[in-house]
């Protein structure tokens, strides 16, 4: 049974939604699912571009099918190797065997290394500028290494002034009908996904991000096209700044996140007073994180988003608290960067945690760690609250 949409009168959406996995990469928490994106042309020849994961290959294939409406799949445009984009290619280069398979150089040995194909007498190999005529359509190839494996390629298509843009502009959610950002109040109810989705999947590749965002720049651009979430047809000025400030590891806002690492109370208790303390002084939308509840991907989402960051640890195996440890490494492995920092730290016997945290952060890029690390054994004493004023004082004065 098919389910596709046109997004115009000759090129049909053909992706399909997954809301069972648990773990995106096996890694990812996705509570509002996915969708794998594939586009189809209709063209006087046909382009397929980009195929979908294994878990909704049936349901890709029955609307490529309809799709194609007893036409032949001339041509496949292989924009991204990751399976969750081309684990359904192996199948379809023997569902249709005489459709040509346009890709770089650097897609071709994935080809083989992931299905141990020789494909060299069916494929058309492209590199950066290169163009594609499929009739009316004029395709246009740019390289976009990084963004997010070596072999990313984005297609343009110079005719309709489309962008068929890999994972960029990509999102975790399932689509719920509603196909463009138009019909959604995407702010709302999708920018904590693609957010989430962008600092994690490609956080780390900011330069090359905004090297692709440098080529796109001279792109006229009517329709964005990626391989997960809503097409973008309109707000275009809202995505890019998105893009631009997570690429760049500038804030979008000044802000306060505090996450702590917390055993039994202690150190939970003086993030939340802290997180009291700088709401008195009048900052807005702090957010607070147990290291040990809430998945890593989620607050660091939230510390590319915030100005400032707290961290508050435990001292654990006399060193940082495990899960806070994890997000620690996550941080630095996102690249990220750009942040004033602030420690609190708890040991019951021998406060050690904050010692490593401050090592670990200054292994980072432009990390500024505010003086006045606030130390405590087991719990906060009532005469140490003026510490956390003091603590509180500092980060409001940096925000200025
Ligand atoms: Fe959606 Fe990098 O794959």
């Amino acid at each position: 049974m098919h389910n596709t949409r046109n997004i115009q009168e000759d090129i049909i959406y053909l992706g399909a939604n997954d809301r069972r996995l648990a773990l995106f990469e096996n890694h990812y928490p996705i509570p509002r699912g996915v969708s794998y994106n594939a586009y189809l042309v209709l063209d006087e020849k046909t382009v397929l571009l980009d195929t979908a994961d294994a878990a909704v290959a049936d349901q890709f294939f029955d609307n490529l099918a309809y799709g194609l409406n007893g036409r032949p799949l001339d041509y496949i445009i292989v924009n991204h190797m990751e399976p969750d984009h081309c684990a359904s290619l192996g199948r379809l280069l023997e569902v249709y065997p005489q459709t040509t398979v346009i890709c770089n150089s650097k897609t071709l040995t994935m080809i083989h290394q992931f299905f141990g194909k020789n494909i060299e007498d069916r494929v058309m190999i492209v590199k950066e500028g290169d163009t594609f005529s499929s009739g009316r359509h004029v395709f246009t190839f740019v390289m976009a290494p990084m963004v997010h494996w070596p072999e990313v390629m984005v297609t343009y298509d110079t005719t309709d002034k489309i962008l068929f843009s890999a994972d960029a502009f990509g999102t975790w959610g399932a689509l719920n009908g509603n196909l463009f950002n138009d019909d959604v109040n995407f702010d709302r109810e999708w920018l904590e996904d693609a957010r989430r989705y962008y600092t994690n999947i490609v956080g780390k590749y900011g330069p090359q991000v905004q090297a692709l965002l440098g080529k796109a720049a001279g792109l006229e651009i009517r329709m964005i096209c990626p391989l997960h979430g809503p097409v973008i047809r309109s707000d275009f000025g809202y995505f890019l700044d998105k893009y631009q400030k997570w690429s760049t590891y500038e804030p979008e806002e000044k802000a306060v996140m505090i996450a702590y690492g917390s055993i039994y109370g202690g150190t939970a208790a003086a993030a939340d007073i802290l997180a009291n303390k700088l709401a008195e002084r009048g900052v807005k939308n702090i957010a607070v994180y147990d290291t040990s509840a809430t998945h890593s991907s989620y607050i660091l989402a939230d510390a590319f988003r915030c100005s400032h960051l707290v961290f508050a640890s435990s001292t654990y195996n006399n060193g940082i608290f495990s899960s806070m440890e994890h997000l620690l490494h996550e941080l630095k492995a996102h690249n990220l960067s750009n942040r004033t920092v602030a420690l609190m730290q708890n040991g019951s016997w021998g406060p050690n945690a904050g010692k490593q945290m401050r090592e670990l952060l200054g292994t980072m890029k432009n990390i500024n760690i505010l003086d006045g690390m606030v130390t405590f054994k087991s719990r906060l004493a009532d005469e140490q609250l003026s510490n956390l004023d003091a603590l509180a004082d500092a980060i409001v004065a940096s925000m200025e």
